[in-house]
Formats: C-alpha cells, structure tokens, sequence
C-alpha cells in the first residue's frame, strides 16, 4: 500500500525522507517520490521501481531543504509511472501533496477544475485534490485543505506542503493512517510509525476526521476546524513487529485485513438503493460484455479457484454460458474461441506467466480480454483490453487470502451487473445481492473472532497425515481453495472434492485418522450434503463442518463446528473460506513451518 513520510525540522530533509521510504518498502510499491521546499521554491524527483532507483536520481542534485514530503505509491488509478507517481501538485506548482487512499468523487472534481481552465496532467485521482487545495488558496495553506476536504468524498490520508509557507505541513485523515512523530526541534508526519522509528518514538495517532498543522518546534491537532488536544504515546515495538502491524506473519495479517480490503473492493462500485455495480474499469467495453456468449475464466491456483466461482455466478445470475480454464492447459489446447467469447484473467499479480500466455492466445483468437488483477499497470493489466483492479494492496504472504476473497467478489459484481443489464436479474434480487456483499466485511469480523477455537481444532488435527475438503456447488470451489491452502503451508496432502464424487473413489482413503472439513452453509444443496456427512461418519471419518448458527442436523452429526453468519449462497464462499484460512495457518504455525515463505514457492510465478 501506499506510504507516506512528510519532515520539518533543522536537518536535511532529503535523507530523512529516502529513510523514511525505506522503511515502508516492506508495504509493496510501485513509484515514489518526494518534493523539498527550498528558497519558496518546489524541488521534485520521482521515479518508477524501487526507493533505490530515487535514491540514485536524487544523488548529486541539490535538493536541500529542511521541509518536506515523501511517498510510496501502489497504483490504484493510472499506471506506475512518474507522472502518476506523487507529489501531486496544483497549479501554479507551489503546493505539494502526497495521498493515500482514494478520492471517489474526484472525477466530478476535476471536470468542475477543467471548466476553469485548470489543466491535469496525471490519471490520478490525487492530482483533483491537489489542484482543488490551490483553487481554493487564498494565502492561507491551512484553510485551504480544510476547505477542499470538506468537498472530496473517499479515503484518504494526506499530507501538504506549500513553498510560500515553508514553516509547516498540513495533513489530514479519513479511512488511511496517519501518525505524527514528535522529535526535539523537528516533527514528523507518515502513514506507518515505521517510516519515524529510528528518530523518535513518541507518536500519536489520527482519528478519521483529523487535521494537524505540524511546525518544528509545534503541532497543532484540530477536528471540523477548531482546535483539539491529543496524547502522545511511547512506542515500545521493534521495527519488524511494526511492518507485520502486531501480527506474527504477513499471512495473518492478510487474513485479518479481509474486513477492509472486500471494503477497499467495493468502495464507491455498489449502488446500494439502486440494486446495482459500478465498474469504472468496464465502462467502454460493457456493450460488448452484456453481448456476450460465452465467458472463459483463466488463472492459475487460487485465482483459478475463483474463477471457478466466477463461473457459477456468471451462470447463475447472468446467465451467460461460463467455463473456467487452468491458463497453463489453455494455452496450449488450441482452444475454439467463437464470436462473442469474453476471456477474463484473474490473478494477483497480474505476471503469472501461464496466465499471460492464456490471454495472449485468447487475444489472438480474437476473445475480447478482461483482466481481474489486483497489482496496478502489471503485465496482464495492461495487455487485456479492459479490467477491474481489487485495491487489496500488497499481498506479501506467498499463501493467497485477501486476493481470492476480492477476486470473488469482483466476479460477483460483475455478474450482478450483467444479470441487470442482461434482464436475468430483478431489481429485488439485485438489490438483496449488493446490499448483502455491503454487509460482508462485518461478517468477515465475526469470523475472524472465531481463531482461538480454530487453533485449538488446528492443535488437536495437527498430526494428521491428510485431510479431505468436501462442499458442493457454490462451496466446491471453496473445498478446493482450502485444500491448497492446507497443502502449500503445512505440506499436508489434502485433497478438495465435490461431495457427492467422494463415493467415486475419496471414500476409500476415510477412516479414523482422516479430518474432513464439511463446507455445510444453508443453501439449497445443504440437505444431500448432509447425507454426504453421514457417508463419512459410517467409516468414522473425523467430521470437521463449517456451517451457519444453530443448525442443529449438522452439529449432531459433527466431531467439530465452525460457525459462519449467513448470507447468500452465492457469496457464501467468500465466508467460508476464511476459517479454512485460519485453519491451514494454526496447523502450519503448530508444526513450526515458515508460514510467509513456504518451500519450493514463490509469490509471483513468471516462469512456465
Ligand atoms: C496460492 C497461490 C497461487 C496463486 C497462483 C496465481 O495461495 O498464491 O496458487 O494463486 O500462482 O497467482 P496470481 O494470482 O498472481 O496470478
């Protein structure tokens, strides 16, 4: 995710700020850059790739200055490049701002600038607010901002500077973090405390809604422009501790940032009253994807998993023909692409080379190309024709988890979508659907509570030499996600399956010393699952259910329940399968393994 470092002080500003980076490099970037206010004037340097690329082109230019501003981007509107890259700046180039977060009604913003004659240079959303500060100066930085913020709706942590006031910076906060660092005759500003560690450790912390106005040698908090008194706090954790937020592994800390990142997803795309999607990213080629006949998932893993799950919904709800392909089979079947055949990529990182080559074949065969990606301005990102980025932010841990639950709920925004547009869907449907994916990051919450009993199913199946994953229909593809998780971070064989396909054959490997996890949401398949359960009891199979509250027939025939709040089936999977996250870590982390860096894998496979 995006960083930001901001510095007022008697130093060189310049070190500080490429440290303060450094520092948040762990985050994930793509771009950076940082501007000093030196004699009122701006002195600026961006550059794409890593810190140490700015580094370099910061070397032997004279960039002193005792203010200033410093960012790491991860691009969510515009590709990584430097002039997307922040600062941002206004017009007359005296203000500088670095953003995170995203300004949602920033297109409206900068068409109100453009009719005054204001002209934009980047595809950022940042790039309205900034120009919007120095609209609206009249001599004072300060109010300026709190003007401006008073028209932007969104996310956003901020921080600005202005050359004709190089004695402060203002920065701000709603929905992105921002800390303020105490020193002795020099201040701080950044999004993580990770980045002012190494100058000093008493910080506080803003709340949504938050200004402050930070001088050398004063700092002033205010909320709705009057004056507020906050604490400083001592920090006693390391560095390390810091990056990982408090959690002992990345993956952790993925997992339990489901709540924001299916938020982050759907910021500003669900029409709630209206029963309907937004998908900026699809808008020119919608035309061609309510047409269209036939649609082919591709991706590789997990994201071939949601895929899977793409299929069902687009089926389901759309009604449009739907298949999922492993990219790396596609690629080499020769594969009949008719008229009207749309090939959607998911994937992460949008690098995967299987899943590169799939698209370039599809292209080739004349598909138009959609890609549901989440790293801005990747290779496939760009050569599909249009996407849906997910803004889960980095994912660090090499175990998929915030990736596949956004993958998902893309797919399923966009089947809502098409089922409108294609008349499949009723308003009534369509609204109980959008409203039902609004509510859940707060379920995602409640599951998350549930760790301490996971762990302690984790510690007593730990030992287990394999474990079967069994669901149908919606909860198949989640059968299979769990399974791999299981497999890649604890290197226990674990097999997904359709239920009612274990009597083909999986029915053999049951007995004592098998776990089975039961994906067992109320749905309109529950009932032969059931019957599924019994199966694997009259062998005395280990019965593990997922399943919703107070549903007594699976309890009664369960060793062990996980309880998930309801929702629809058809974003059922996006629930369900965060338990089974949590369970493939707790076994991992009882078997002593390197949950973040398991064996023999990589985090973005660019290989064949
Ligand atoms: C599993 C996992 C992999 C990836 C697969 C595709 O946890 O991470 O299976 O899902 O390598 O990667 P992306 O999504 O980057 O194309």
């Amino acid at each position: 995710m995006c960083g930001i470092i901001g510095y007022i002080g008697n130093k060189e500003a310049l070190p500080i700020l490429l440290s303060g980076l450094e520092r948040m490099e762990y985050r994930g970037y793509d771009s950076a850059g940082l501007a000093i206010v030196n004699n009122r004037s701006l002195l600026v340097e961006k550059s794409v790739g890593r810190i140490e690329v700015l580094k370099q082109k910061t070397k032997n230019k004279n960039l002193y200055g005792n203010l200033g501003i410093g960012h790491t981007r991860w691009a969510t509107h515009g590709d990584p490049s430097t002039v997307n890259a922040h600062p941002q700046f206004d017009a007359s180039k005296k203000i500088a701002l670095v953003h995170n977060g995203i300004i949602e009604n920033y297109q409206s913003i900068r068409k109100m600038l453009e009719k005054e004659g204001i002209q934009f240079e980047s595809e950022t959303d940042t790039e309205a607010l900034a120009k919007l500060i120095g609209f609206l100066y009249r001599g004072d930085l300060e109010s300026a901002v709190e003007d401006a913020l008073s028209q932007v709706d969104g996310a956003y942590g901020i921080a600005v500077i202005h050359s004709d006031e190089p004695d402060k910076i203002v920065a701000a906060r709603m929905g992105s973090p921002l800390i303020v660092a105490k020193g002795t005759d020099e201040n701080f500003v950044a999004s993580d405390p990770a980045a002012t560690l190494e100058f000093t450790r008493d910080v506080a912390f803003l709340n949504d809604g938050e200004m402050v106005v930070v001088k050398h040698n004063e700092i002033k908090f205010k909320k709705q422009r009057k004056m507020i008194t906050k604490e400083f706090e001592t920090l006693a954790y390391s560095l390390e501790e810091i990056e990982r937020g408090g959690f002992d592994h990345f993956m952790l800390k993925e997992i339990y940032m489901q709540p924001q990142t299916l938020e982050e997803t759907m910021r500003g795309r669900l029409m709630l009253k209206e029963g309907d999607v937004k998908l900026g990213g699809l808008r020119d080629v919608m035309e061609q994807l309510v047409k269209m006949k036939r649609a082919i998932f591709l991706g590789c893993g997990t994201a071939w998993h949601a895929g899977l799950l793409g299929e069902h919904l687009f089926e389901d709800l759309a009604g449009i023909p739907a298949e999922t392909e492993y990219a790396s089979e596609f690629r080499y079947r020769n594969p009949v692409i008719e008229d009207g055949t749309v090939a959607i990529a998911i994937s992460q990182s949008g690098e995967t080379a299987d899943t590169l080559a799939a698209i370039r074949e599809a292209k080739r065969k004349n598909a138009l190309t959609i890609g549901i990606v989440n790293v801005v301005g990747s290779t496939i990102a760009r050569e599909t024709h249009a996407g849906t980025y997910l803004r889960t932010g980095p994912e660090i841990g090499v175990a998929s988890t915030k990736a596949f639950t956004s993958q998902v709920l893309v797919c399923a925004m966009l089947a809502v979508k098409l089922g409108r547009l294609r008349g499949k869907l009723s308003h009534e449907e369509a609204f109980d659907l959008v409203n039902a994916m609004n509510e859940l990051p707060s379920k995602v919450s409640e599951i998350l509570e549930l760790r301490d009993q996971i762990k302690a199913i984790a510690q007593r199946f730990s030992q287990a030499r394999n474990f079967l994953y069994l669901g149908r229909g919606y909860q198949f593809p989640v059968a299979l996600e769990g399974a791999l998780k299981l497999k890649e971070i604890s290197y226990i064989l674990a097999e997904g399956y359709p239920a009612a396909e274990m009597k083909h054959g999986p029915i053999a490997l049951i007995d004592e010393n098998m776990p089975v996890v039961f994906l067992a949401p109320r749905d309109p398949l529950r009932s032969k699952l059931i019957s599924n359960i019994e199966q694997v009891r009259a062998r005395k199979g280990i019965v593990i259910s997922v399943c919703n509250p107070n549903d007594q027939d699976i309890r009664s025939i369960s060793n062990e329940v996980i309880e998930i709040p309801q929702t629809l089936p058809q974003l059922a999977p996006i629930l369900s399968v965060i338990p089974l996250q949590l369970l493939a870590y707790e076994i991992a982390v009882q078997l002593g393994l390197n949950v973040d860096r398991p064996r023999n894998l990589a985090k973005s496979v660019t290989v064949e």
